[in-house]
């Protein structure tokens, strides 16, 4: 079933475990995300980057996700992730989408405020749950969200918090020393500035740059209330790789190679699926 946001980052935040958020962009990430959700009975967020409308419309993207989610027992958001664009935002809510990323951290703080508040108030009428973002990542490698230039801008707790009352967000993603990509040395997770955040601010939060994060980082930002976690390169980096495994070795029918791009994906999303819910 299609559900929004908030209704399973409520559950996640009570049973301390992270739901996590795959970025789909074809017919092989969808299936592949939606399908290791049913075959471990757990929730998934299919994120549909802005970046990705080249690869298909907003009303595909719906279209797709409500034919392959639609009917599974297990709850899956359609969700639009990092959208800095006002217009796309509210084109996919009414598309059909379950959650909204408004990413206005690039903005002033005072136009980010007044446009999430926007996209808080037109969303909560529509049944759609909204992220907004403060602070900003840097750029680990193959990134698709990151660009070279990103310096990290850790979140300030005291700020998050009024941002958070002034907008009314349903889940608030931040800045804590993770990274877009993969990491090119050790990351310094700051646990110290997450905690002081997850105290002030009442909202599930969210960690983006999930990819080659190890599962004792990931489980210690979950115990400071991060309820949803996103990852994306590593989804890319393996199944390119695999792919090429495989034709080295042979030389499939474009079908066979179709299937086994989404077992690659369901490879990868199965992986972090395990870490998110502590199994
Ligand atoms: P990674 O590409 O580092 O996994 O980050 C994904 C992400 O944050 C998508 O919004």
């Amino acid at each position: 079933m299609l559900v929004n946001l908030a209704d399973i980052l409520r559950d996640a935040s009570q049973g301390n475990y992270a739901v996590g958020a795959f970025n789909g962009y074809n017919y092989e990430t969808f299936a592949g995300i939606i399908e290791a959700g049913t075959e471990t009975n757990t929730p998934v967020i299919l994120a549909f980057g802005a970046k990705y409308l080249p690869n298909m419309s907003l009303a595909t993207a719906f279209s797709l996700a409500e034919s392959l989610g639609g009917k599974c027992k297990t709850p899956v958001c359609l969700h639009l992730d990092h959208c800095s664009d006002l217009d796309t935002v509210f084109r996919a809510i009414r598309a059909g989408f379950g959650s909204v990323m408004y990413d206005g951290s690039a903005l002033p703080l005072a136009e980010n405020v007044k446009n999430t508040r926007l996209v808080c108030r037109t969303a909560r009428a529509c049944g759609v749950s909204v992220e907004a973002e403060l602070g900003c990542l840097a750029a680990g490698e193959h990134s698709h969200e990151g660009s070279a230039a990103d310096v990290a801008a850790y979140t300030e707790p005291t700020q998050a918090a009024q941002f958070a009352a002034a907008t009314q967000v349903d889940a608030l993603a931040v800045s804590i020393g993770t990274v877009h990509g993969l990491y090119k040395a050790e990351p310094n997770l700051r646990l110290d500035i997450l905690a002081g955040i997850h105290k002030l601010v009442p909202v599930p939060l969210v960690l983006h740059g999930g990819s080659g994060l190890a599962a004792k980082d990931i489980l210690g930002c979950i115990d400071q209330g991060i309820a949803k976690i996103n990852v994306n390169t590593e989804i890319s980096v393996y199944a390119v790789a695999k792919t090429r495994e495989l034709l080295a070795a042979k030389q499939p029918h474009f079908s066979e190679l179709s299937l086994s791009q989404a077992d690659y994906v369901k490879d990868v999303v199965k992986k972090y699926i395990a870490i998110f819910r502590r199994r």
